[in-house]
């Protein structure tokens, strides 16, 4: 059966875990899988800006033996309205897979149910699931395991990192705790959908909005812009809320001694984290960006073998 990766608990506990295996592995083999050979193509999608996502992309499905048609909607006819339904269907005779970054969660979910391929959600507004295939596999490589391990993050709770921390994190077995103000606080559906994953796995979610409680004895430390993409003109007061939520030294110093710090990137230093702390000891954020490449295309290899 077709399978797609548009939320992180797409991916079962073993799958997400059979994924990462394969992601290390590429990381010291560049060039060990070449399912697209040929070259065939894969199609990748922006309707939002990116500078990670598109290279990792791109450099990786060469890696793969393939070819990457990258465009920017507003270059194709979606960006004139031409329906999600009618470019799934088209896109599906020229591509074996269908990377999209773009708003809304069911834009996503209209491709992959009108796609004959495999559709890959690249960032919504809702999930980044690649981002976080990426953060497990920086946090395995220096911790040797996720399981168990606790995990915190500041900033907006109801942001797609947010989010996506949760559903892969607990997929992973993890502790996560998510610590943002009121109105910054994670979909009451997601949480409810990683807590029955967590079940399965032994992990737990926490939302909480006491920062300090979050930091206290966390492993790892995860944090992201306030303002998301499309988010520029909300009108909410992001900076006031969110500013005691930001990754420094003070509140750091509460976490294990030997506690990692993550972010996505691109970073706002001196805002949700501070010069000292992204470009100090603990922090990891050089590898978790060069993880997107490998934990990518380990999603790209499984997917076109579970076609
Ligand atoms: N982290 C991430 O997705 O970066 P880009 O927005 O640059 O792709
Ligand atoms: N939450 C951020 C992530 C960027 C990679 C955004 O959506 O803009």
């Amino acid at each position: 059966m077709m399978r797609h990766f548009l939320r992180d608990d797409d991916l079962s506990p073993a799958e997400q875990a059979e994924v990462l295996e394969l992601a290390s592995q590429l990381k010291r083999a560049p060039f060990l899988r070449r399912p697209l050979e040929g070259p065939r193509s894969v199609a990748v999608l922006f309707d939002k800006t990116s500078t990670r996502t598109r290279l990792s992309f791109d450099a990786g499905i060469a890696h793969l033996g393939g070819h990457a048609i990258v465009m920017e909607s507003g270059a194709t006819q979606i960006g004139k309205g031409e329906t999600i339904e009618d470019t799934a269907r088209v896109l599906s005779r020229f591509v074996e897979a269908v990377v999209w970054r773009t708003y809304g969660q069911d834009r996503v979910e209209t491709m992959a149910a009108n796609a004959s391929v495999p559709v890959v959600n690249a960032l919504t507004d809702q999930f980044h699931p690649c981002q976080v295939l990426a953060d497990l596999q920086t946090i395995r490589e220096h911790k040797g395991t996720t399981a168990g391990l606790r995990m915190s993050y500041f900033g907006d709770g109801a942001n797609n990192m947010a989010h996506s921390l949760m559903l892969g994190g607990v997929t992973a077995g993890m502790h996560v705790t998510v610590a943002g103000p009121a109105g910054f606080t994670p979909d009451p559906a997601v949480v409810d959908d990683a807590r029955a994953r967590a079940a399965e796995t032994g992990g737990s979610v926490t939302v909480t909005e006491d920062p300090v409680a979050a930091a206290t004895g966390a492993d790892v430390l995860v944090t992201d812009t306030w303002v998301s993409m499309g988010q520029e003109r909300d009108g909410l007061d992001r900076e006031g809320a969110l500013r005691p939520y930001q990754v420094n030294g003070e509140l750091l110093a509460h976490s294990q001694p030997d506690s990692l710090v993550l972010h996505c990137l691109p970073a706002y230093r001196g805002m949700e984290i501070t010069a000292e702390v992204i470009d100090g000891p603990r922090s990891v954020v050089w590898d978790e960006a060069e993880n997107r490449m490998h934990a990518q295309k380990a999603l790209l290899v499984w997917l076109l073998e579970h076609r």
